[in-house]
């Protein structure tokens, strides 16, 4: 049986001391939590999100990060960076870098194999716009978004990768996929990870939806087949809202 991953993606939100605030009072709920959950603060909040969550079972990861090590990237950070400071985590290719700062499938793909090598695993996000949606191409985007951000990785790294299905009209808009369709979009982009590497692979690939989840849908949404867990936004940002979330697994 797949674990179950809820991940909070702050995106631009919260200061170092409301940071270390969230995790101090998240911390002590989670003792009997079935869920791995996963914070991913701004990167000015890492360290202090990452001290504050020592022996704790909050995991910490990044938004983002460049795929380089090093170099002349200004106002980038590198993966050795995230990993130097134990980060254990990192999205890439949320729809908010592919749609404000032009990220492609190509830098996704160099992204995820960066992460990996050094040592962080990748949560990677997928989805269609409302326009792709209604033309019908929502399949064929998801799953060729899936096998680009692949592409680069060896057959023994892909279950280490976590896939986000993230449907563009779903994030931040209150409105989410009917459980049925976000099973039948991940099973389609579970299906082509087994045509490309095999069932065996496929079937350990954690796949969580993402988009407007909250405390009064998440128990609906974990309760099918193919939905591992979610990535949440908006609903991360307050305890009261992301343990009802973890609970509901
Ligand atoms: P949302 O965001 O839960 O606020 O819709 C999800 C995401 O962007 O990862």
């Amino acid at each position: 049986m797949r674990r179950k991953v809820i991940a909070g993606n702050w995106k631009m939100n919260k200061l170092p001391n409301e940071a270390i605030k969230f995790i101090e009072d998240l911390a002590p709920m989670l003792e009997d939590a079935d869920a791995e959950v996963i914070l991913c603060p701004p990167y000015i909040d890492l360290f202090y999100s990452l001290l504050t969550a020592q022996d704790t079972k909050i995991k910490i990861g990044a938004q983002n990060m460049h795929w380089e090590n090093s170099g002349a990237y200004t106002g980038e950070v590198a993966p050795d960076m995230l990993s130097s400071i134990n980060v254990e985590y990192v999205i890439i290719g949320h729809s908010e870098r592919r749609q404000y700062y032009n990220e492609t499938d190509e830098a996704v793909a160099k992204k995820v194999k960066a992460a990996l090598e050094a040592n962080l695993k990748p949560i990677v996000c997928v989805g269609e716009t409302l326009e792709q949606r209604e033309a019908g191409e929502a399949t064929d985007v998801i799953t060729k978004q899936t096998e680009t951000a692949l592409s680069l990785l060896e057959k023994s790294n892909i279950e280490k990768v976590i896939i986000a299905y993230e449907p563009i009209w779903a994030i931040g808009t209150g409105k989410t996929a009917t459980p049925d369709d976000a099973n039948n979009s991940i099973k389609c982009i579970r299906n082509k990870i087994a045509e490309l590497y095999g069932s065996e692979i496929a079937e350990k690939v954690i796949i969580q939806y993402g988009g407007s989840v909250k405390p009064d849908n998440a128990k609906e949404l974990f309760s099918m087949s193919d939905i591992d867990g979610a990535l949440v936004g908006g609903a991360s940002l307050k305890v009261e809202d992301f343990i009802e979330i973890i609970k509901a697994v």
